[in-house]
């Protein structure tokens, strides 16, 4: 090749890559322009109707539900009774039935710091009809507290099912606005996915766990009807060696019990549940997940476990963004991205909620594996197998909003703004979920932001690269 001639090619190369750093750099994605009040909200006072102790001696509070089993025919039930430790029963019965079940649960206590807990309970019903209304019962006596829940519809692959995305929610007044738009949204939740950092406590003095109470009593009015699946955050560590509490994450693991022996898991932290028409996998972005740790080992097994005839949707909670544009927390799901990055492409992961970062974020389906140190190849790419990674952060907590973000908006980020509020994904059948997200600010029925989603697996342009391979 002449010199010219190699010139040249070089020339078409550069003018090549000047093009497609021209389109890198005009992404679509919005950074929203909405304005909102930044006034940081401080938590709820401790004599707030929000906190208030349900009457009667003994009386049960603070009473919480999740998922008690693999497929959703099992509830935890969970509840403290303040002064003594009381029945650990619960009874159970079907709407349109006299007979009453009774499950028996244990009670325990935990210390913290200078902190004594009420006696709480856990108490797993199992064996339930799906797709049944239930009324429950705990506490005895006068002080005996009734509520019910409606179990999920059998696995099955076009079960329609509304799930409820909150995460940081905290307990200030913006906390108690974003659990109002979720109770008021018209595309009614039946189950919140939290994707962590509950109560906030630590952040008190000494992690005043009086702050886990009240937080238990805030959000019964939602957390004993349906239930919430728990992921960590870092407001659940805990660790405070400074205070003789060394331990991570002690309060919550006495207060939050999941299910995660279903899944083969051997921590709590990290485990998985079919419900409806998903396979959800919580992770948590706290607990060793480097290669060989059990967190690794057991996604390892767990992945090829799931079969999208029977649940189509595969959704990954985590706490903290692998796809995060803010400045606050940049970069931090970095680690735990490398790693895990590349099986949620190959398994078709639909989509990947964290929280974290207190504001919403949604990316384009985009991967970055191509990596490998000596070729260069660091920038997300468009990729039809990834998953979309919502984060939802924004639950409001006193710590506030996040505001700045990088600029210019990268490409991976389809759309970003510093608001308080919740979303809500709306599963349709195998092929279509719609996924919404509403602000505080606006009525209950406005999403500020909303995608359909194509289920990674059943689309039909997916099913024919699936039949092509
Ligand atoms: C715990 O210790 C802190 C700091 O000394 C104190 O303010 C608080 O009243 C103590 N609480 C209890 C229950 O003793
Ligand atoms: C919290 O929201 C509920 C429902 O909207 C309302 O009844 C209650 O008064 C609010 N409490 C506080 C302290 O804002
Ligand atoms: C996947 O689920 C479908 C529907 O439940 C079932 O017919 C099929 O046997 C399952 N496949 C495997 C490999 O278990
Ligand atoms: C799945 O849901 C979408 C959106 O509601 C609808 O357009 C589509 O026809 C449905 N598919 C089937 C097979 O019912
Ligand atoms: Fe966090």
């Amino acid at each position: 090749m002449g010199v010219l001639a190699r010139d040249l090619s070089c020339l078409v190369l550069v003018v090549v890559c000047l093009i497609l750093s021209v389109s890198e750099l005009c992404n679509c994605g919005i950074t929203s322009s909405y304005l909102r009040n930044d006034d940081l909200s401080l938590d709820m006072p401790l004599d707030s109707d929000v906190f208030r102790v349900p009457p009667g001696y003994n009386a049960p509070q603070q009473v919480h539900i999740t998922q008690g089993d693999h497929v959703g025919k099992g509830v935890i039930v969970s509840w403290v009774t303040p002064d003594e430790p009381g029945s650990s029963t619960v009874l159970y019965w079907a709407e349109n039935s006299q007979l009453k079940g009774r499950a028996d649960g244990f009670v325990l206590t935990y210390k913290y710091f200078n902190y004594t807990s009420g006696y709480i309970h856990h108490c797993t019903i199992n064996n339930l009809e799906f797709d049944t209304k239930y009324y429950y019962e705990v506490g005895i006596g006068n002080s005996a507290r009734q509520f019910w829940f409606r179990t999920p519809p059998k696995v099955g692959p076009d079960v329609p099912y509304t799930f409820g995305l909150i995460g940081d929610l905290g307990q200030t007044h913006d906390s108690n606005r974003t659990l109002t738009h979720y109770e008021l949204n018209p595309t009614k939740g039946q189950t919140v996915l939290f994707v962590g950092d509950l109560s906030y406590a630590d952040d008190y003095p000494f992690h005043d766990n009086n702050r886990w109470d009240t937080w238990g009593r805030f959000t019964e009015r939602n957390a004993a009807y349906q239930p919430w699946i728990w992921t960590a955050g870092n407001h659940e560590i805990d660790f405070a060696p400074n205070l003789g509490e060394p331990i991570p994450f002690k309060p919550y693991t006495n207060r939050y019990h999941v299910p995660y022996k279903a899944s083969d898991s051997t921590s709590p932290f990290w485990y998985s549940i079919k419900r409806a028409s998903t396979y959800i996998i919580v992770m948590s972005s706290y607990s060793a997940y480097g290669k060989y740790t059990p967190q690794y080992k057991w996604l390892e097994n767990e992945l090829p476990k799931v079969n999208r005839t029977e649940t189509p949707w595969l959704i990954v909670l985590m706490h903290s963004p692998l796809y995060n544009s803010y400045v606050h927390h940049y970069m931090e799901g970095e680690t735990m991205r490398v790693i895990y990055e590349e099986w949620f492409v190959e398994y078709k992961v639909d989509v990947v909620f964290a929280g974290h970062v207190h504001a919403y974020e949604r990316s384009e389906r985009v991967s970055n594996i191509a990596y490998n140190i000596v070729n260069g190849l660091c920038t997300p790419i468009s990729d039809q197998s990834a998953p979309v990674y919502i984060t939802i952060g924004d639950g409001g907590n006193l710590e506030g909003l996040v505001t700045e973000m990088t600029e210019p908006q990268p490409s991976y980020s389809a759309y970003r703004e510093a608001s308080f509020g919740h979303g809500i994904l709306d599963i349709k059948n195998r092929t279509h979920a719609y996924f919404g997200w509403n602000r505080n600010q606006d009525g209950y029925a406005v999403e500020a932001d909303s995608i359909w989603l194509l289920n990674r697996y059943w689309s039909p342009s997916e099913r024919s690269s699936v039949a092509a391979q």
